[in-house]
């Protein structure tokens, strides 16, 4: 007796996008005919048929599945192990499969199992035995492995021009704001003024390293499963050197087994996935903060801010809120991946499945993030005077003030202990240290002569970083240009 399905929230309904199950389909024995149908005695249950099927979240591979497949069946054809008549009926029928895939008219079929089962039944519908010599010399274990490498790595180019933009928005914002004077912190305290654009380019630079860690992923994405067939090759004469290049792989995996079992490729995606968002995480706890009144130094666009349904008077930054919120999900994913694997005996086991939703997820995530962040940033309202007001908080000048009476000759132990009085004394004397006269000044060091002003204003102090990676007007600048011709 088959157990009663439970109607379970949000589950897809057996036949909603997938057609109901045949009864009894002809081309194989019995239960839908399923490709291995002949050896099973009964068909598979209702409910084990919803719990093995992964076609509602693998039909996203459908455009490489044939691609694949193409490169398949004209390897297979051009080593002389199917006619010329039976590529160009599997080309033909491919074609139209394509074209009812992308206009959504194809008929998913839950019985069917999963994306790759869909393709070569509606193939072999329409042209017949072509259809069913195109698994010859393959399995869905390379072929799942090579369709998700190929999706994989068109996410990883877009991902790649997203991360672009972002750094170019940066870019942008950063132009404005060289001389833009803000407060640097450390423990979230005022520590020194830094330039606004220099700041910005700290993100910039994370963003560049993602980039890095996105390429380098790619190179090992970029190698073909196929001819792996089950998970010990095929005894036909095939040439998987030729698949690679038609698929534009770099090389071919060189163990079958671990061609169609390692999922390290989609894990490492992930980590480094998770790295940008922990970047943009980052981020978002700077424009959540510095968009609260107790900061102000920042408005974003309203596109991006949402309002409270009792608070008549708040406008709440929920997009970086989200992005922050979105890494525990992109974490959690690469978590799953890690998790997935462990302990696996080689070679393919059905475990591998589970890989796609949370790798679909992180690049679905990623990519929305990206973009619409590159937005918020072009929208962001910096304001200058509330940056310039919280420098005369904290004493951002402090350490140009020591800097400076170790150029007089004072051990730089001692001037900082002369500078930690008389940050104390102005503490006391409820001001910032340019406003402290001459004489007080003196009273912590008879060092301390005229000139010292000039080097406890903001200006002076960014000035004089100006070495390579420096906060300097000039530095920055320069970094700038740098960083534009590295995009
Ligand atoms: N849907 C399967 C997956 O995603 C395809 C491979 C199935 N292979 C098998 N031997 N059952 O991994």
């Amino acid at each position: 007796m088959q157990p009663e399905i439970p109607n379970m929230p949000g589950a897809v309904p057996p036949a909603s996008q997938t057609a109901a199950v045949p009864a009894r389909d002809t081309v194989g024995g019995i239960s839908g005919g399923s490709s291995w149908s002949g050896r099973f005695d009964e068909p598979v249950s209702e409910l084990v048929k919803r719990y093995t099927a992964s076609v509602d979240f693998d039909k996203r591979l459908a455009e490489y599945d044939i691609q694949g497949s193409l490169a398949h069946a004209r390897m297979l054809a051009g080593c002389g192990i199917l006619s010329a008549q039976d590529l160009a009926d599997i080309e033909r029928g491919m074609g139209q499969i394509l074209q009812e895939v992308q206009s959504g008219a194809f008929t998913w079929r839950l019985d069917l199992e999963d994306v790759h089962l869909n393709i070569e039944r509606r193939l072999t519908e329409l042209v017949g035995d072509a259809g069913k010599r195109l698994h010859t010399g393959r399995s869905r274990n390379d072929q799942v492995a090579t369709d998700v490498r190929l999706w994989l790595r068109a996410s990883i180019d877009a991902i790649d021009g997203a991360l672009r933009a972002m750094q170019s928005a940066l870019l942008g914002l950063a132009d404005q704001h060289v001389e833009t004077a803000m407060p640097g912190f450390t423990h979230l305290q005022v520590a020194q003024p830094v330039s606004f654009a220099h700041h910005l380019m700290a993100y910039f630079e994370m963003l560049a390293r993602d980039r890095e860690r996105f390429a380098d992923c790619r190179k090992r994405v970029n190698r073909l499963p196929l001819g792996a067939a089950a998970l010990a090759g095929t005894s036909f004469p095939i040439d998987r050197e030729r698949v690679a290049r038609e698929l534009g792989f770099d090389a071919v995996c060189a163990n079958s087994l671990d061609a169609v079992s390692d999922r390290d490729f989609a894990i490492e995606f992930c980590a480094a996935a998770s790295l940008t968002m922990t970047h943009l995480s980052r981020f978002s706890e700077e424009l959540i903060l510095w968009m609260s009144p107790r900061f102000g130094f920042i408005d974003l666009a309203d596109r991006f801010c949402t309002g409270s349904s009792i608070m008549p008077q708040k406008k709440n930054p929920d997009v970086p809120e989200l992005v922050r919120g979105k890494v525990g999900r992109v974490n959690g994913h690469l978590v799953a991946l890690l998790t997935l694997m462990k302990g696996q005996p080689l070679a393919y086991n059905k475990d591998n499945q589970e890989d796609k939703e949370p790798l679909f997820d992180t690049v679905d995530t990623l990519l929305m993030t990206l973009t619409i962040y590159a937005d918020m940033v072009g929208g962001i309202r910096v304001k200058p005077d509330a940056m310039r007001e919280a420098l005369k908080q904290g004493f951002a000048t402090a350490t140009d003030l020591a800097d400076y009476l170790v150029c007089k000759g004072v051990p730089f132990r001692d001037a900082h202990e002369a500078v930690a009085r008389a940050v104390r004394h102005a503490e006391q004397a409820g001001c910032d240290l340019p406003d402290l006269p001459l004489a007080d000044l003196q009273a912590f060091s008879p060092s301390i002569g005229n000139d010292v002003y000039a080097v406890l204003t903001v200006e002076g102090s960014m000035a004089s970083r100006s070495h390579v990676g420096g906060t300097a007007p000039s530095a920055v600048r320069a970094a700038l240009a740098a960083a534009r011709s590295r995009i």
